[in-house]
């Protein structure tokens, strides 16, 4: 009994660790995405990283302000901003090269850290299926 509610304590908190601050985000190729803090207002003390997968840091604000030291890899270039008021990131122009992971680490007055899978959207399937159905109805209204 009691090696149960042990081990039953041993996966909440693993759930807990790594599952329970995943957000899914999901975004169409050339669209734009937000990836929301949920802060109204930043601390004076916060410290807030955003982290690509590997672990690296892609952009920072440190004391309310953008930090300049880090600059994001290539694939970035361009298409990262930051809201010096709420820390939250926007990724601009979505291509596949965006997908995965990121990583919200607020330290600070504001302590939390998130984790953000973000996937790319496929509409090409639907537009397919959407015309060759059309295709089909014109063949078949021009039979009649
Ligand atoms: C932010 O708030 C929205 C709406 O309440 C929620 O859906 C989302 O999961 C929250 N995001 C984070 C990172 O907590
Ligand atoms: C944070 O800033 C982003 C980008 O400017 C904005 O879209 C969002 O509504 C803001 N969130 C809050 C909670 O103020
Ligand atoms: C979006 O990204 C693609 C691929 O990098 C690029 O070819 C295109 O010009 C970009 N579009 C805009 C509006 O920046
Ligand atoms: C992110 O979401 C995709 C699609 O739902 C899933 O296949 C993938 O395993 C998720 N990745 C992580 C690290 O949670």
């Amino acid at each position: 009994m009691r090696n149960h509610s042990l081990l039953l304590w041993v996966l909440l908190f693993v759930d807990g660790v790594f599952c329970a601050d995943e957000v899914s985000v999901s975004v169409m190729k050339g669209d734009s995405v937000t990836l929301h803090t949920n802060l109204t207002e930043l601390q004076s003390g916060d410290t807030i990283d955003w982290m690509s997968e590997d672990g690296v840091i892609i952009a920072k604000i440190e004391n309310k302000k953008i930090s300049e030291k880090y600059v994001p890899e290539r694939r970035f270039k361009g298409r990262l901003e930051l809201d010096s008021q709420n820390g939250s990131l926007t990724i601009r122009n979505i291509t596949a090269e965006h997908k995965g992971l990121y990583i919200l680490d607020i330290s600070g007055g504001n302590l939390q850290s998130k984790r953000f899978n973000v996937t790319i959207r496929v509409v090409l399937v639907v537009f397919y299926y959407q015309r060759k159905l059309r295709l089909e109805r014109q063949r078949r209204d021009r039979n009649l």
